[in-house]
């Protein structure tokens, strides 16, 4: 696996890395979760150089920290970069994001959730602690100024982002450093490319793509509305919705007649388009099963060439809103 550094001042990464958040929340909710095969999956990533592990504590809730946690036990620890997420509400049993979403960003809820963040994930420190969302009612300033006690404290090494602009980056950064944004970023949802990547890659900060495959459209996972499982965050999202959905195939048969072409699978291709970016783009693919975390990793490794980036920039808009 090819490496960058997580931002110009962090610790060195692959450039693909592995999202925990399907292994336990948000997709097909209603199956058991097979956490023997998540663990190996996880494992198998840091073999294959995907070391950034992404996990947030809402994700279960607290359940996905807690799976991480037994992945990374003993000597798999030191191996992992792990980046995790404070800043959502969580009730026990909120096996979805809540809609409306619940934020809380004041400095108590930030210690305290930190301390059980630690705890889940069974580490004396978090590598990337990042601010899931902004709370509107809690100036970033606060919010962050909380989080940056924590690397004085040494609980956490590196503050990270979410969703974000850049004039929030520029509040943050003035309070201390941010190593990351993470944002959603694919090849059907682009907007951050046109500012907060630029802004990132000038200030030597990472950018982490969040749902790089497009939640698994874009892999060409869903030909119809019949394949998405009946209990799961995508049947509710616009751009899933039959008609929305139909219509974004002809995104994916885009992207699959490049990847034929170069003997890619549409995956490899949508995250190779990502790293090609910037500097320190480092997208951050979810998956529970071995084959597609193997898909995934090749990443890394496709060569584009500049026209085949040219016709990928060039792929239709979706259909549907993001969320
Ligand atoms: N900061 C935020 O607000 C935020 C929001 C959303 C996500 N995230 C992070 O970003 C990570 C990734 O996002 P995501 O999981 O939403 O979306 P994603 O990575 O775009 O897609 C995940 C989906 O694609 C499937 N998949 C993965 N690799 C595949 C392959 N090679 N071929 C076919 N299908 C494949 C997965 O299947 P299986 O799961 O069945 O293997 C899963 O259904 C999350 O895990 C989380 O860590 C952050």
């Amino acid at each position: 696996m090819k490496t960058t550094t997580l931002g110009i001042d962090g610790p060195e990464v692959g450039v693909i890395g592995l999202g925990c958040m399907g292994m336990s929340y948000a997709y097909d909710t209603a199956a058991p979760s097979d956490d023997e095969q998540s663990i190996g999956v996880i494992r198998r990533a840091l073999d294959l150089g995907m070391t950034l592990i992404d996990t947030a504590d809402v994700y279960g809730p607290f359940v996905n920290e807690e799976l991480v946690g037994r992945a990374l036990a003993g000597n798999w620890r030191d191996r992992a970069i792990v980046a995790t997420k404070v800043g959502f509400v969580v009730e026990p049993g909120d096996s979805k994001f809540a809609v409306p979403p619940r934020f809380n960003g004041r400095p108590d809820h930030i210690r305290q959730s930190l301390d059980g963040s630690l705890r889940r994930l069974g580490t004396d420190r978090i590598d990337l602690y990042q601010l899931h969302r902004i709370d509107p009612d809690v100036p970033v300033e606060e919010s962050w100024g909380a989080m940056a006690e924590a690397v004085s404290a040494g609980k956490v090494r590196h503050l990270g982002l979410s969703h974000v602009t850049v004039e929030e980056i520029e509040r943050a950064r003035s309070v201390h450093p941010v190593a990351s944004v993470q944002s959603e970023c694919s090849l059907w949802t682009r907007e951050v490319l046109a500012d907060v990547q630029p802004h990132c890659e000038q200030h030597g900060i990472a950018l982490l793509p969040y749902s790089p495959l497009g939640r698994g459209f874009l892999a060409g996972r869903f030909a119809s509305v019949a394949d998405i499982p009946a209990d799961d965050v995508r049947r509710g999202l616009p751009r899933f919705q039959a008609e929305a959905l139909e219509a974004n195939l002809a995104i994916v048969q885009r992207v699959r007649a490049i990847a034929e072409r170069l003997g890619a699978s549409p995956a490899q291709v949508a995250l190779a388009w990502l790293v090609n970016k910037g500097r320190f783009v480092v997208p951050i693919p979810g998956t529970k099963t071995p084959k597609y975390l193997e898909d995934n990793a090749g990443g890394g490794a496709v060569e584009l060439s500049a026209d085949d980036i040219a016709e990928l920039d060039d792929l239709p808009a979706p259909r549907g809103a993001r969320v």
